[in-house]
């Protein structure tokens, strides 16, 4: 049996080992926060994940899932390593890289012999992999293998990847890696680290480079009265441009799309590279929030004491993660334009009031609503699109609404008698 060591219990840590442990392996994470890795222990998930409990807790009944405090507990005859540390942006855009540092000493400090094989799941700065068999004086094998789950199905993209990327020097390391992941009998490529490490971060840049696209284009289509949602079906029915992330909206946020697009800017930049098509899909996504507020004013006059309500806070749905989240950055925003703003998100409240941001937190959409002179629908929460748009008009004081992912009606929101501004589809009524 397989033995697998994964260093932090996170978003990637947990779907990894609840996912290898459905393959049959045997799993052993290790974390520093102690609240996490004790509610862990209990099979209590501290994030919202879609299908992770059961399949948590089917790892942990089974035994083959252990949550610990301990590195040398972890790494006890593990055969690999799989690192999901954070790597948030550090200095002007670049990978931070403190966290992957004090876990590669730890992992150093702790491997017992036969040695490990080290797989990089985290998304690390281009030319850790390399620069880690210095941290580990040429002893143990190395292999970059990003990832590319994304929050809301990570649990769906683990057992149905679209490829497993292996960059390595060593081929029989690489090779021993794909062979953990063999029952997805999914397309694996394998490169060298640099080039899997600058692939994840091309990706990531090359989704939000879409959303940008798609958000620069709806401002063409609202000035000349395109249909955008008859523009993006044209454009997504050609597979040279592919039907992903190409909606319109409030903008792409989360823990690794903004870092990410940061990280390639910074590499370009620091490299004598072109880097402008980088900053430039940096703004048209800065943009988005800015047009948002640029309709308020122009509705409402100034924002002082206007009440504004804001439906979802995480950076998309089926998360309640709130990092980088364009919702709360909108929301945040309008605050200190003294606009009173009221947030409803039906996963995210707790982790909202636990930031203390200052912001009001509600419990439901119509409560929200109250008096609200406008309404911004900000997350695509499924149940979002299935508002009481009668009572909710009923509620507000004004009757301007933004629909900032595009999830409803047009004619049905209009036909309740709200002014309506959407992105690509919407002039204001
Ligand atoms: P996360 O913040 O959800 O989890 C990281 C965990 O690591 C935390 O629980 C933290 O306490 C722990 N940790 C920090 N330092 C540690 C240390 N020295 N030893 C042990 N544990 C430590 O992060 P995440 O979202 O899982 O992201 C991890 C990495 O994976 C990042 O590089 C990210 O860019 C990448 N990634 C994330 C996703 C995603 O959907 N979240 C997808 C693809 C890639
Ligand atoms: C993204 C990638 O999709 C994953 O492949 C990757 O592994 C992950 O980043 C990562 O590296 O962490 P994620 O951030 O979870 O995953 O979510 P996406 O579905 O890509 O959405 C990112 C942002 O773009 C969200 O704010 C979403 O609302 C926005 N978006 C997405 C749009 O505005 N329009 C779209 O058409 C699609």
């Amino acid at each position: 049996m397989t033995r697998i060591a994964i260093i932090g219990a996170g978003h990637v840590g947990v779907v990894y080992a609840a996912g290898l442990a459905e393959l049959g392996h045997t799993v052993r994470v290790v974390d520093i926060d102690r609240r996490r890795i004790a509610n862990l222990q209990r099979g209590k998930l501290w994030f919202y994940e879609t299908g992770l409990p059961e399949l948590l807790g089917r790892g942990l009944k089974r035994g083959r899932i252990e949550f610990t405090l301990s590195y040398a507990t972890a790494l006890k005859g593990a055969h690999f390593v799989f690192v999901c540390v954070p790597t948030p942006t550090g200095s002007q855009g670049s990978l931070d890289d403190s966290y992957l540092r004090a876990a590669y000493d730890l992992i150093r400090d702790e491997a017992s012999t036969p040695l490990p094989i080290i797989v990089n799941k985290s998304t690390v700065p281009v030319g850790t992999g390399d620069t880690l068999a210095r941290i580990f004086d040429d002893q143990m094998r190395v292999v970059s293998n990003p990832e590319f789950l994304a929050e809301g199905r990570a649990v769906e993209d683990f057992f149905h990847p679209a490829r497993i990327l292996l960059g390595s020097h060593d081929r029989g390391a690489a090779e021993a890696v794909a062979r953990l992941y063999a029952p997805l009998h999914a397309r694996v490529v394998y490169t060298d680290p640099i080039s899997a490490e600058l692939s994840k971060l091309a990706a990531n840049a090359f989704l939000a480079m879409k959303v940008s696209f798609a958000n620069a284009l709806s401002a063409i289509g609202d000035a000349i009265g395109a249909n955008g949602e008859g523009v993006t079906q044209a454009l997504s029915a050609d597979p040279r441009i592919g039907a992903g992330h190409l909606r319109a909206g409030l903008g792409f946020g989360g823990s690794c799309l903004p870092k990410d697009l940061a990280a390639v800017e910074h590499l370009a930049r620091t490299h004598g590279a072109a880097s402008e098509l980088f900053r430039a899909v940096a703004a048209v996504n800065r943009g988005q929030r800015t047009r948002i507020v640029d309709v308020l004013i122009s509705r409402l006059g100034s924002l002082s004491d206007r009440r504004i309500a804001i439906l979802g806070a995480s950076y998309k749905a089926n998360t309640d993660d709130l990092r980088d989240s364009p919702s709360l950055m909108l929301a945040e925003e309008l605050a200190e334009l003294n606009a009173s703003v009221v947030v409803h998100d039906p996963v995210a409240a707790p982790q909202l009031r636990a930031r203390r941001s200052g912001l009001s937190v509600s419990r439901s959409a119509i409560s929200a609503a109250r008096a609200a002179d406008a309404l911004i629908i900000a997350t695509e929460w499924p149940e979002f699109g299935a508002l009481d748009l009668g009572a909710l008009k009923r509620t507000m004081r004004g009757s301007l609404l933004i629909d900032a992912r595009g999830i409803l009606d047009s004619d049905e929101v209009r036909r309740h008698g709200f002014d309506l501004f959407n992105f690509g589809g919407g002039r204001l009524t």
